[in-house]
């Protein structure tokens, strides 16, 4: 047997150099790599068994694969997977340790134990506690088989004597395989036994879910190394200081990635949120100013979130820049164009930007009430609380159009907003209906006077 030898692997990007670096030379992430002993049996190709050649047909010839899925008659977690569980198909629920991972899973075995054999295998938590887990979520425990075990070899011969219908493994980073040289959660282990626990999965057409832990940089060695390997990525996001937990699919090759589902860690675990815009809004303060609601869209779901701003003068050189839940440098941006169009001096002011609820808003179509809660809160002039804004600010400080305004107008008169300003070709041609005032916005200076207004 060759001697093992040292390399050194990135836990961002997979890539591996013989000699350790601050920075990774493929990804370019700092103090990314780590120390892995490295054999010649542990490498992949290791673990794959020859197989019969196949030969390329002709794609008219290939029959139309039926996509049977299992409803989990979890809602949320049904839309995020794009209907249900695809038989057979690999997900990764990645997410940051104690966010609800292991609970929805357990709420899932619940659903899901009557129709079939479960096995859950959990390298974290003893059997007592995931009984007392399953008894506090009401999982009556039926068809539900537990496995408190880390070690592959064992994983992989309870489940060729179980045969169960689902593979749950919480999580990966717990996972050892002795054929590998490495420590538990290490790049190598992490990607042995993902492999191996998949390739037998697949073999026999049984959905593996497995559960893997990010940290906020996303630095732990794990999901970002499967992400290419499994069917569907969903993370589970949320600030673990609040209640409310969004799921989001970050690769689905079974349907959309851009549906997310919204749940709420109650006593008795995760409680599915229909309605996350009366949630998001059910504590906006009143006579504040910086407060602006908004429309986006997630998937084909219309959510309303709320937008603060806190602007305050500052006499420091570097004013301070605080952005949650939208992008850092859309902040700047929009900044930048308020300062230059409007003559607002944010400059000399430290600002502070905040999504409610610990939504992230990737949609430009949120510009408009970011832009409103700036001014506001400079000016300090309150938003009326029945005022929605929604529109993407171009750099010349103009309204563009934003997608399916329709569907964002209908949310937010259903919330019972009033008064709806929209980027003014969003709004050519169309009457306001049912008490509803439709306000049109061509350039950021139509911003300023509508807060001026008030
Ligand atoms: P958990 O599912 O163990 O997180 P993960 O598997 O992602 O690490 O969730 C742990 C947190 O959820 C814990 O802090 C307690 C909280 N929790 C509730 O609030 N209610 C519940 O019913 C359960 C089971 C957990
Ligand atoms: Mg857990």
């Amino acid at each position: 047997m060759k001697s093992p030898k040292k390399i050194f692997v990135c836990s961002e990007c997979d890539a591996q150099t013989p000699k350790w670096l601050g920075r990774c030379p493929e990804c370019g992430a700092w103090n990314s790599l780590m120390e892995e002993t490295y054999t010649a049996s542990a490498s992949a190709a290791a673990t794959v068994t020859p197989r019969v050649a196949e030969h390329a047909a002709p794609l008219t010839d290939t029959e139309d694969a039926d996509c049977v899925r299992t409803v989990t008659g979890i809602g949320e977690l049904d839309r995020v997977l794009g209907g249900g569980l695809v038989d057979g198909s690999v997900v990764l629920l990645a997410g940051e340790p104690g966010i609800g991972k292991s609970t929805l899973l357990m709420q899932l075995c619940g659903a899901l134990g009557m129709d079939g054999k479960i096995l859950y295998v959990s390298g974290e938590e003893s059997r007592p506690q995931l009984k007392i887990r399953a008894k506090r979520l009401g999982t009556s425990g039926e068809g539900i088989l537990l496995l408190t075990e880390t070690d592959l070899d064992t994983i992989l011969t309870e489940y060729e004597r179980v045969k169960p219908d689902i593979l749950i493994v919480d999580s990966i980073q717990t996972i050892y395989s002795q054929r590998a040289n490495s420590a538990p959660g290490s790049i190598t282990q992490v990607r042995e036994c993902a492999a191996a626990l998949m390739q037998r999965a697949k073999a026999d057409g049984v959905s593996v879910i497995i559960v893997g832990h990010v940290n906020k940089e996303g630095g732990i060695a794990g999901p970002k190394v499967l992400e290419h390997m499994v069917d569907a990525v969903l993370y589970f996001e949320g600030d673990r200081s609040q209640s409310y937990r969004i799921i989001r699919a970050a690769k689905n090759r079974y349907g959309s990635t851009n549906e997310i589902g919204v749940f709420e860690m109650c006593d008795s675990g995760l409680r599915e949120v229909e309605n996350p815009s009366a949630m998001l809004l059910s504590e906006r303060p009143t006579n504040v100013s910086g407060s602006c609601a908004v429309c986006i869209l997630e998937g084909t779901r219309p959510i309303i979130a709320e937008i603060q701003a806190l602007v305050t003068p500052t006499n420091a050189q570097n004013p301070r820049r605080t952005a949650n839940g939208i992008d850092y440098n859309r902040m700047f941006l929009l900044l930048a164009v308020l300062e230059k169009r409007l003559g607002l001096r944010f400059s000399s002011c430290d600002v502070y930007l905040n999504v409610i609820g610990g939504l992230r808003i990737d949609d430009p179509g949120a510009d408009a009430a970011v832009a409103l809660a700036l001014i506001s809160s400079m000016r300090d002039i309150v938003i009326p609380p029945d005022l929605i804004a929604m529109g993407e600010i171009g750099l010349a400080g103009e309204f563009r159009t934003i997608s399916s305004a329709d569907q964002r107008a209908a949310e937010a008169a259903r919330l019972g907003f009033t008064k709806i300003a929209l980027p003014k070709r969003c709004i050519d041609g169309k009457i306001a209906a049912g008490g509803i005032d439709l306000v049109p916005l061509g350039g950021i200076y139509d911003a300023l006077t509508l807060l001026a207004k008030q």
